[in-house]
């Protein structure tokens, strides 16, 4: 499974690739809004960092301006992936994006039917929103499953990320569920590779390492 990072973070950014696990990182306009940036800037930023792909949404809401943005977005850098929303517009940049061999990114995925119909339009990756949709009391993780489903027996190319994730059960659940790619959050990281039993195992080994060196002279 591959690993994105959810976030505009450079630090953060810069922190993660250091332990090897960053695939591609995605962003929205909520997240370039809460670092302050400007979205080039930090967008080329990002990308002189990351090599695998790095989503950038589009701002615009019909099929023209989306097209444009997605043009100029995809000249920024060389692992560029156009970020788009799922609707009718969407599906229709989706289409011509990708006629231009440009990489999209469906978001705001909640239904099997929306995944489809952004497969069928060309999307490079589609992506599910995992905890939006348990906000509402609906099921995430079948929606991924689901979608892993549809896009096997018809032998699509699109790859899914599991987005919106909140916690490790997400994420857990997201790659039994087959998902190809988990796009994770900063607040989550910690509980990917941090457990009690780890860091009291380290307190006793060196507790007891301590007695061993108070015995040798
Ligand atoms: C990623 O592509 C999404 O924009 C992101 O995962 C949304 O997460 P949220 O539902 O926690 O805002």
């Amino acid at each position: 499974m591959k690993f994105f990072l959810d976030t505009a973070n450079l630090e953060e950014i810069k922190r993660i690739v250091k332990l090897g696990l960053v695939d591609g990182v995605t962003t929205n306009p909520s997240i370039i809004a809460k670092e302050g940036a400007d979205f080039k800037t930090r967008i080329q930023e990002i990308c002189s960092i990351v090599s695998g792909p790095v989503s950038a949404e589009v701002i615009g809401l019909t099929a023209e301006e989306m097209i444009q943005e997605g043009r100029e977005i995809a000249s920024w850098a060389e692992n560029i992936v156009v970020k788009i929303p799922m609707t009718e517009a969407g599906l229709e940049a989706t289409y011509q994006l990708t006629q231009e061999n440009i990489k999209t990114n469906v978001t705001l995925i909640f239904t099997e039917a929306q995944g489809l119909m952004a497969a069928k339009a060309g999307a490079t990756y589609i992506s599910p929103f995992i905890g939006r949709l348990d906000d509402i009391g609906a099921d995430g993780i079948s929606l991924v499953k689901n979608l892993k489903g549809v896009l096997q027996a018809y032998g699509f190319e699109t790859e899914i990320i599991a987005a919106s994730i909140r916690n490790l059960d997400h994420l857990v659940q997201s790659s039994l569920a087959g998902a190809h790619i988990a796009t994770i959050p900063g607040s989550i990281l910690p509980s990917l590779w941090n457990h009690p039993l780890t860091t009291s195992g380290i307190e006793t080994f060196m507790k007891d390492w301590g007695k061993l060196q108070g015995t040798v002279s």
